[in-house]
């Protein structure tokens, strides 16, 4: 491992359903930080990939008459081809369901317990089956909805193992006054900061009525809960993946809002209690909307990644998603919207540039580029271009390093 490495992580998405435009745009845009970084020189690890345990998927493939591993094996491969179609460079693709992961969930978790933070209590509460995320009565809709899912809640009472977590209140707080970098951009931070400071309970850890999950060693009657099985994916895939060793800790989880709180909360609770060294820095990125609402399976409302690929090419999906949804908030993507910036900016501006370019450096310089001084007005346009996109990149403001080069194309 040579002195500086970078390691970038996506959720590892759901295999409920097919992927869509949302699980695109994470991917592109860790895409994009892990070709940056190589660009820099740097040893680079991209890691994406499927969760696959719990009730979102064992649900839908009751639903569908299949077993959950079968659901889990047919949908995994399609999140696993999108990688490819969107030219993500990824180092690896974890499933929650390889045993080696499996593994390293049951020793961490065990330690976890060994190290005191394991209980056996009850829990008694709501519980959304779609989120996989025990709900406090605050956090409920009117009529008992779930506010992401707008889904019935369920009431739930179980013997569980819980976790600790209020244990972590003190600790996280102090990570975040001496790490303000840590949750990125900062709105996100003062949510999950306050989240904290509201003061946490402790969460279930395990399963008891579930049975497609990481079975518990301690106690064959559970599993542990999806949530905790999950989040290892970034610690556990280093152990196996050729060539992951040596990565940790995370430089960048890369997350929406959506699951916010199970990385800003509970991964860094976890993680100290197992004794591990915490990632660097979690961003949070806003949702892609489609006619106001956040796209996604559960509400059906996507568009197909593969569709647009396949007629517009993946680089203007790509520069698309980066350009016209600030990265970091919310923002509406369309059809119409994607055909505007493909004519104005990627055929008028960036499209003439280079063809009137390489026409220019064919009749009056032999095609032949000498590379002599350019221009010394142009010259002090682009000073210092290659360091300010750096900066911008290593803020992950993916949209203003875009913003930076698309200046100067329009300059040019
Ligand atoms: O939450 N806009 O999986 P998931 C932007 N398995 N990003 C979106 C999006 C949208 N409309 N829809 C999805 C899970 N995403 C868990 C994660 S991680 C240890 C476990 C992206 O299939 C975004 O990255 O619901 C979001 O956080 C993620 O997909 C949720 O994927
Ligand atoms: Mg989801």
């Amino acid at each position: 491992m040579s002195m500086s490495s970078f390691y970038v992580t996506t959720p590892i998405y759901y295999v409920n359903a097919a992927p869509h435009l949302g699980h695109a745009y994470t991917t592109i845009a860790a895409d994009v930080l892990a070709r940056h970084h190589r660009q820099r020189g740097e040893d680079v690890f991209f890691l994406t990939g499927t969760d696959e345990h719990g009730e979102p998927v064992a649900d839908a493939a009751h639903a569908q008459g299949v077993e959950p591993q079968e659901l889990a094996d047919r949908n995994s491969e399609r999140f696993r081809a999108l990688a490819p179609k969107i030219e993500a460079t990824n180092d690896f693709f974890i499933r929650t369901t390889d045993p080696e992961h499996m593994a390293v969930v049951q020793d961490v978790l065990s330690r976890v317990r060994e190290n005191g933070y394991v209980y056996m209590g009850t829990y008694e509460g709501w519980y959304c089956p779609k989120c996989a995320d025990f709900k406090a009565e605050n956090e409920v809709d009117d009529g008992e909805l779930c506010p992401i899912h707008h889904v019935k809640l369920g009431r739930e009472q179980e013997d569980n193992y819980f976790f600790a977590l209020s244990r972590f209140q003190e600790p996280l707080e102090r990570l975040y006054a001496e790490h303000p970098e840590f949750v990125a951009p900062k709105s996100r931070y003062n949510e999950a900061l306050s989240f904290i400071k509201s003061g946490l309970r402790d969460v279930p850890l395990t399963r008891h009525k579930l049975t497609w999950g990481v079975p518990v060693p301690w106690d064959k009657g559970h599993v542990f809960y999806v949530w905790f099985d999950a989040l290892l994916n970034y610690y556990s895939a280093l152990s196996y993946a050729p060539a992951g060793q040596g990565f940790w800790p995370a430089d960048v989880h890369l997350i929406a809002k959506d699951i916010l709180r199970f990385h800003t909360v509970y991964w860094p609770a976890l993680l100290m209690a197992a004794e591990i060294e915490l990632p660097k820095r979690v961003f949070v990125h806003g949702y892609l909307l489609m006619d106001g609402e956040k796209m996604s399976k559960s509400l059906g409302n996507v568009l197909d990644p593969f569709a647009v690929i396949d007629r517009f090419g993946a680089d203007a999906l790509r520069f698309y998603l980066l350009r016209d949804v600030p990265f970091g908030q919310d923002g509406s993507v369309s059809t119409a919207a994607f055909e505007q910036r493909y004519e104005s900016e990627l055929a008028n501006d960036y499209g003439n540039l280079a063809s009137r370019t390489l026409a220019m450096i064919v009749r009056y310089r032999d095609g032949v580029v000498d590379g002599g001084d350019p221009d010394g007005l142009l010259h002090d346009d682009f000073a210092g271009l290659p360091e300010r996109v750096a900066e911008l990149l290593d803020r992950v403001e993916l949209t203003n390093a875009l913003d930076e080069i698309w200046q100067r194309v329009r300059r040019l």
